[in-house]
């Protein structure tokens, strides 16, 4: 379904990407771990087309995307979660949900959104109210919900459980096993390693913008090596609070 074969991100001077190869099958989840800097997030916002890579190609159902609008690639089927979440605080919750239908003008767009706010009945509570009264947790939920109603195939998602509280981060990755049993393929960052290996069937490790090593979760998770090395413990997800804690304005 996404095929990318070494792409090369750069930013003035710093190689962010370093000539990255990855898949993603239909239906699969896969990880994409590796330390702050390794070049996670640029390698999404090119999968994105937020930013334009100087190399490589990125093809979807076989169709080339490297040099397509976002909007193209959300009509295709690929959108991403951005890291930090970026809802528009200044918006509802269901003017929120509207903007992940921007790109539709089918009939359904309303009965989605319904769906949504049945997934997510926190969300239904507040549709009226301020995005930005909803807790961080409840904002990665709209996030995750303004996506879907692109009607994704893909769906990519940047640090989802970063601030959250255990709680929160465990419902996530219920969503998330949730979502990939609708036969939504996932790409997932992540610096919550051992979930992610756990909902993931396959990993990427990057180490300074290159893919360090590729491996079934299985195998990615029992590399005590890689693990200690790289990656962390991962266990640790409360470290910005609890949910309650509210996301600074945009
Ligand atoms: N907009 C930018 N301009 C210049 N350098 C950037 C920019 N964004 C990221 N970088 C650099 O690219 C590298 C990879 O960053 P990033 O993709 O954010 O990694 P990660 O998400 O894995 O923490 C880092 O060295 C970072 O400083
Ligand atoms: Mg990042």
């Amino acid at each position: 379904m996404l095929e990318v074969s070494h792409l090369d991100v750069t930013y003035g001077r710093t190689r962010a990407v370093k000539s990255v190869s990855l898949t993603v099958a239909a239906g699969e989840v896969v990880a994409v771990l590796g330390a702050n800097g390794a070049g996670k997030t640029s390698l999404l916002r090119a999968l994105q087309g937020a930013v334009r890579p100087s190399g490589g190609k990125i093809r979807f159902d076989g169709k080339d995307m490297t040099n397509q609008s976002s909007a193209a690639r959300v009509r295709s089927g690929m959108v991403l979660v951005p890291e930090g979440r970026q809802i528009f605080v200044s918006m509802s919750v269901h003017e929120n949900l509207q903007m992940g239908a921007y790109l539709r003008s089918d009939a359904d767009i309303a009965r989605d959104i319904e769906a949504i706010y049945e997934r997510f009945p926190n969300l239904a509570e507040r549709r009226h109210m301020s995005a930005k009264t909803l807790s961080g947790g409840e904002q990665q939920m709209l996030a995750i919900g303004r996506a879907l109603v692109s009607r994704p195939r893909l769906i990519m998602l940047d640090e989802p459980s970063l601030g959250l509280s255990p709680l929160f981060v465990e419902r996530l990755f219920d969503l998330l096993a949730e979502l990939n049993s609708d036969d939504i393929a996932i790409l997932l960052v992540e610096q919550n390693t051992s979930m992610a290996l756990d909902v993931a069937s396959r990993g990427y490790v990057l180490e300074l913008g290159s893919v360090l090593l590729e491996d079934t979760a299985a195998a990615l998770s029992s590399n005590t090596a890689l693990t200690e090395a790289y990656l962390g413990g991962g266990q640790d997800t409360d470290q910005e609070g609890s949910e309650h804690e509210r996301a600074p304005a945009r």
